[in-house]
C-alpha cells in the first residue's frame, strides 16, 4: 500500500503514500532564496518515490524568523527562487507544498531585524538558543489589534507560494512556533478573546485558517499540529483532550482537508499516534503523520486507516534513494547528526 501510486482527494495522483516530513536545513542562498542545490536535494527524493514533499520551514516575513540560513517567502525575489525548486520536483513527478513558518518567540531580535519577535506573550522562551548562543529574545505579545496584520503576512506568503507553483501550503501550527504559541495554555497568558479559553487560545488559527482557505480553496492547504511531542522535554499540551475535542472538528467545519499530526522528533507511539487514535473517527480528512516508523509499521498505520499518508524525516534525510530502498527492500542508511552539515 505504501509505495502503490493513489488518488487522494485533494491532493489528487500521488506515486506513493511517503511524505518527507518538514526539515530546516539553512542551505538558503544570500537574501534567504532558494538555490539550485536545493532544488536537487529535493528532486531526488520525488525521483526516487517520494509522493509528497513539505520543503523545509520557510519564514513568511523577517519578523517570523529565528534561524540561520532559514529560506523564506516574502519578495518577488525569495518566491521566484522557489520556482527551480518546484520544477526539479514535479519533472520528478512528485507534489509539494510550501510550510509557513512564523517563530514568534522561539527567536530573537538578531534574527527579526533588530525588532523582539512577537508571540502571544511576552515571556521569554526558557532554554539557550543555539542559533545564536543567546538566550531567546524576550517577545513582544501581540496587540489584539494587530492579528490581521500578522495574517496578513501569512496571505501574501501562501499567495506567493501558489505564484512559484507549489501544489499547495502546509500552515505550520505546531512544534512551539508562533500558532503554537497561542494554542498553549503554558505559553498563553493572554486575557482578550485570545488566550483563557479553548475556544479563545484557537481563534488565531481558526482565524488564520479561514483566510488561507478563501484564498487559496480547501484543496492547496495543509495544517501540521503537535499535540503531543518532543520539544526539550516530552509533553501534551496542558489540557490536551479539550483541546482536540474543540480543534479537531472546528479544522473539519472550516473546511480544511489535510492534517499532518507531529511530535516533532519523539517516538510516535508514545505522542502523535496516540493522538492519531484519538482523533481518527472524528476527522474526514487526509491524515498524515510518523516519526521514523520501519515499513511494517507504516503498513500497518495505513491498512488499519489511522494514516492516509506517512511522513519521515531523517530517514529521507539520511537516504536520498529512501522510497526507491523501499520499495526494493534495500537497508536504508541511519541518520547521523554529522549529515546535517551538507545538502546531500
Ligand atoms: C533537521 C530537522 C529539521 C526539522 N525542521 C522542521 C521544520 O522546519 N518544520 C517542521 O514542521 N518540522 C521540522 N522537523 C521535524 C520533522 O518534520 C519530523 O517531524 C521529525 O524529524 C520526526 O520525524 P522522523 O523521526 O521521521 O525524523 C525537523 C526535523 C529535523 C530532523
Amino acid at each position: 500500500m505504501l509505495m502503490s501510486p493513489c488518488q487522494l482527494p485533494p491532493i489528487g495522483a500521488l506515486k506513493s503514500r511517503v511524505v518527507m516530513a518538514a526539515m530546516t536545513r539553512g542551505f538558503a542562498g544570500p537574501g534567504h532564496v532558494a538555490t539550485a542545490d536545493m532544488a536537487e536535494y529535493y528532486g531526488r527524493r520525488a525521483d526516487s518515490g517520494v509522493g509528497l514533499i513539505l520543503t523545509e520551514g520557510t519564514i513568511i516575513d523577517q519578523s517570523g524568523d529565528g534561524y540561520n540560513g532559514v529560506p523564506y517567502i516574502a519578495t518577488p525575489e525569495q518566491t521566484d527562487s522557489w520556482r527551480q525548486v518546484v520544477e526539479r520536483v514535479h519533472a520528478g513527478d512528485g507534489k509539494i507544498f510550501s510550510q509557513l513558518w512564523h517563530c514568534g518567540r522561539i527567536s530573537h531580535s538578531d534574527f527579526t531585524g533588530g525588532e523582539p519577535p512577537v508571540s502571544s506573550t511576552n515571556r521569554a522562551a526558557e532554554g539557550h538558543n543555539r542559533q545564536n548562543d543567546k538566550p531567546f529574545g524576550a517577545p513582544r505579545a501581540l496587540e489584539t489589534g494587530e492579528m490581521p496584520a500578522v495574517y496578513g503576512l501569512f496571505r501574501h506568503a501562501a499567495e506567493n507560494a501558489m505564484s512559484a507553483g507549489f501544489d499547495g501550503v502546509q500552515l505550520h501550527m505546531g512544534h512551539g512556533y508562533l500558532v503554537d504559541q497561542f494554542f498553549d495554555a503554558r505559553v498563553n497568558d493572554r486575557t482578550d478573546a485570545y488566550g483563557g479559553s479553548v475556544a479563545n487560545r484557537c481563534r488565531f488559527a481558526l482565524e488564520l485558517l479561514e483566510l488561507i482557505l478563501a484564498d487559496l480553496g480547501p484543496d492547496k492547504v495543509a495544517v501540521r499540529i503537535s499535540p503531543s511531542r518532543f520539544m526539550g522535554e516530552l509533553y501534551d499540551w496542558p489540557d490536551v483532550d479539550e483541546m482536540l475535542d474543540y480543534l479537531i472538528p472546528a479544522l473539519e467545519k472550516l473546511g480544511l482537508k489535510m492534517l499532518d499530526i507531529s511530535c516533532a522528533n519523539a517516538d510516535y507511539f508514545e505522542t502523535s499516534g496516540r493522538v492519531i487514535r484519538q482523533v481518527r473517527s472524528r476527522w474526514r480528512g487526509v491524515l498524515m503523520g510518523g516519526a521514523s516508523l520501519s515499513v511494517e509499521q507504516a503498513e500497518q498505520e495505513l491498512s488499519d486507516g489511522f494514516l492516509d499518508l506517512v511522513t519521515w524525516g531523517r530517514h529521507i534525510l539520511a537516504n536520498s534513494d529512501f522510497a526507491a530502498k523501499v520499495s526494493d527492500g534495500r537497508d536504508i542508511e541511519p541518520f547521523d547528526p554529522a549529515m546535517l552539515g551538507s545538502l546531500n
